[in-house]
């Protein structure tokens, strides 16, 4: 049988891969990473666009470099991810940092040229002592969000995620008091969230442009949906794009100011540009009225997202070698560790219950590829659990060969900073 996954991976390069690696292992593909930032410097503007890879993502050196070739500046979330991405190589003033929690070296950061929005009126506050007299972003909770998942849901009133619009006159006091001035509105509401929300947000958006003077760009942060399984549907760009341009636009010839868009996807850049090759370590299976398992060696170690959300994520079988083709089979497939919770087949969207996947028949030994696992898995992981070690990533390159970009992490590493 010649069996070849939705994406990327053949089933000889699998196998060849996973003879070279071992398994789990990540592998990027350089390619689809260039076309889908190709696709985001596409989107619709009228008066000039920055594209900020949300480095929370996956954020690989090596990634971040392509995308800063191609153009890209980075958006990041905390002050470590500024250091991991100046550390990268990425200049400080292509750096914009909008954090939950605000770095220890945020004055040292501002003087380096990294640019800053503050999510809270305290940090307008902090900004301010640490700096006064200089430019700044304000991240503003419109008052609505959408995401895929409740979870991925940040606008809103259930939502701590930037200032809340309702006090926009507190914030221009705080600018006012510390002489500070908002140059940047930034809003983002929710990974995977609805076009029309979206599009609905960057009008609100406009509206709070209209009570700061001096603003020269507005940010809608990301958020795009894409299509990890063939029922889901990614949101298209260039339609999403369109009527937000026609809005600065109107915005532009009724107030003189030519807004510049900011967007900062994640998941849109890298999501299904990762797969994750992992092993059958076991079949188990709960009597005739039970379920059939494959046990993979890896899980919510390497993906967590459908133990936290209920995501689906393809799932490919691929033989250890060549053979007749196999009968399929309803099978859950779980992960490695010892948590009920660690399994790659909940319902959609609801990671308590059991949802059987019909997968070729497989059998220990035989590699299953996880496909979708580009945007928030080797970022977002419960990485050491069960003292498992993070797993090395490769990337295809634009060359044709496999590039080692982080090895598998050692195992002594993970008890070397205890005392
Ligand atoms: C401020 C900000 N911008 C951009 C993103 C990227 O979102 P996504 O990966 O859904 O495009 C996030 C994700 O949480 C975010 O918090």
């Amino acid at each position: 049988m010649h069996l070849e996954t939705t994406r990327f991976l053949t089933a000889e390069q699998t196998r060849g891969l996973a003879a070279a690696h071992g398994t789990p292992l990540y592998v990027y593909d350089e390619k689809t990473l260039r076309q889908r930032a190709g696709e985001t410097l596409a989107f619709p503007n009228a008066y000039g666009l920055t594209v900020r890879y949300a480095m929370k993502a996956s954020p690989n050196r090596r990634i971040l470099r392509i995308f800063n070739e191609m153009g890209l500046h980075i958006d990041a979330s905390s002050g470590f991810e500024v250091s991991r991405a100046l550390a990268a190589g990425i200049p400080a003033n292509h750096i914009s940092l909008s954090a939950q929690e605000l770095p220890d070296n945020l004055a040292e950061l501002l003087d380096m040229g990294v640019l800053f929005n503050a999510t809270s009126l305290n940090q307008i506050r902090t900004a301010g002592e640490a700096r006064p007299g200089i430019e700044i972003g304000l991240r503003f909770n419109p008052g609505l969000g959408s995401g895929g998942t409740n979870r991925t849901n940040v606008g809103g009133p259930a939502s701590s995620f930037g200032i809340w619009h309702e006090y926009a006159e507190e914030a221009q006091d705080l600018l006012q008091k510390h002489n500070l001035t908002c140059v940047r509105i930034h809003t983002h509401i929710g990974s995977g969230s609805d076009p029309s929300v979206w599009q609905r947000v960057a009008l609100l958006s406009l509206k709070q442009v209209r009570r700061f003077p001096d603003v020269h760009t507005l940010d809608m942060g990301g958020g795009f949906k894409v299509a990890r399984m063939q029922s889901e549907k990614s949101t298209d760009l260039q339609e999403v794009g369109a009527p937000v341009k026609a809005a600065f636009e109107a915005f532009a010839s009724e107030t003189g100011r030519k807004l510049r868009l900011e967007i900062e996807p994640g998941t849109y850049l890298v999501a299904n540009s990762a797969s994750i090759i992992s092993r059958v370590q076991d079949v188990i299976d709960t009597g005739e009225d039970g379920y059939l398992f494959y046990r993979l060696d890896t899980g919510m170690t390497d993906v967590l997202r459908p133990s936290l959300y209920g995501a689906q994520h393809p799932l490919v079988v691929i033989p250890r070698s060549e053979g007749p083709e196999r009968p399929e089979a309803e099978a859950i497939l779980v992960g490695h560790c010892c948590e009920s919770g660690d399994i790659l087949t909940p319902a959609p969207g609801d990671p308590e219950a059991l949802a059987p996947r019909s997968v070729s028949l497989a059998e220990i030994g035989d590699y299953v590829v996880i496909e979708g696992v580009g945007a928030y898995c080797s970022s977002m992981s419960t990485r050491n659990y069960n003292s498992f070690p993070a797993s090395p990533e490769v990337l295809l390159n634009a060359a044709g060969g496999a590039e080692l970009i982080r090895k598998r992490q050692p195992l002594d590493d993970i008890w070397a900073l205890e005392a």
